[in-house]
């Protein structure tokens, strides 16, 4: 990739075609790599990374370790939940902290929305929005995108289906982005409850049925039902909630018989998604988390080589 414009990765919001068809051929080098015996590449030697996750976390922290090792940067693993915070200390601050140290990225995870562009105003390096909230989780939405187009070969065009916790669902906000830049038709599938207002404006096709919802789908992309991101009582039952929305083979079969399976994980098997159908032949799931490290290590190479070999818009975007 010869130029990526951006400083930091906040969100999907603010990338055009361009960027993201970048960062998606770059990952698939990457992919290469992990593939190898020798993973490891001397791109960012010499780079501080410092994970900084206000949330637990273990596939999308244990990603972002593997993929700043593979390119040779030095990896520090902040897990925030059970030290400073506790003790009273601001998000700031602790970033600030962290910042005198001389990190070259930060990648964070929080639960409030706008916690990434809040600290990427504040510290001196890169910063990736690891997940903020219900807002954005930017390389999700890429890693699936990479799944995607591996698999059926394109973007354009294709029918993807997003069906569940649509809500509480910072992995469907980017994904709805990122599918509509690149020209793909998105579906969303949920109880009214779980939808939040405004989903049709988003460029959502708004279905209450799963039947109608996965007609002809290319893909069919489940989402946990987020309990713990729940006060009220938002769906009756579990099993209710199964009987209506978790995808079993005979609900799959109204998508095309090449459909795709995704879940971000982690998954509530028997609640949105059948075993037999997460393990089954249409499923992709491992090959997302396969993806995940390809696709942080394109974003990372694309944020922090092009800012090493200057020109780059120190603005960022989203600043
Ligand atoms: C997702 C998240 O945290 O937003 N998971 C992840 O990144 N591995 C989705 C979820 O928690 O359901």
């Amino acid at each position: 990739m010869d130029f990526f414009p951006h400083r930091h990765l906040l969100g999907i919001k603010g990338l055009n075609e361009r960027d993201i068809t970048g960062l998606l051929d770059l990952a698939d080098e990457a992919v290469k790599i992990s593939r190898q015996r020798e993973k490891k590449t001397s791109t960012l030697r010499g780079l501080t990374q410092i994970n900084l996750f206000f949330e637990a976390s273990t596939r999308t922290q244990s990603s972002f370790e593997l993929a700043g090792k593979r390119l040779g940067a030095d990896v520090m693993n902040m897990s925030v939940g059970n030290s400073s915070v506790k003790k009273g200390e601001t998000l700031i601050d602790t970033a600030m902290t962290l910042n005198a140290m001389h990190p070259d990225v930060l990648v964070v995870r929080h639960s409030s929305a706008g916690a990434a562009a809040l600290l990427a105003q504040k510290v001196s390096c890169s910063v990736i929005n690891a997940g903020d909230g219900q807002h954005e989780h930017p390389t999700q939405a890429l890693l699936d995108a990479l799944t995607i187009r591996r698999a059926k070969g394109k973007l354009s065009r294709i029918i993807v289906a997003i069906c569940g916790d649509v809500l509480h669902s910072r992995v469907a906000r980017s994904n709805i982005l990122l599918l509509n830049q690149m020209g793909a038709r998105v579906r969303v599938v949920a109880p009214a409850t779980l939808l939040p207002s405004g989903i049709a404006e988003m460029g959502a096709e708004v279905y209450h049925s799963m039947e109608e919802g996965l007609k002809d789908a290319d893909v069919v992309m489940m989402l946990r039902l987020q309990r713990e991101r729940m006060a009220g009582a938002f769906v009756p039952s579990v099993r209710e909630y199964f009987r209506y929305y978790g995808l079993d083979a005979e609900k799959l079969k109204a998508a095309k018989e090449d459909a795709l399976v995704m879940h971000p994980g982690p998954m509530n098997r028997g609640v949105e998604i059948a075993s037999e159908i997460a393990d089954g032949p249409q499923s992709v799931i491992e090959q997302q988390v396969e993806m995940g490290v390809a696709v942080r290590m394109a974003v990372m190479e694309a944020l922090l080589v092009s800012q090493h070999q200057g020109g780059l818009n120190n603005q960022g975007y989203g600043a």
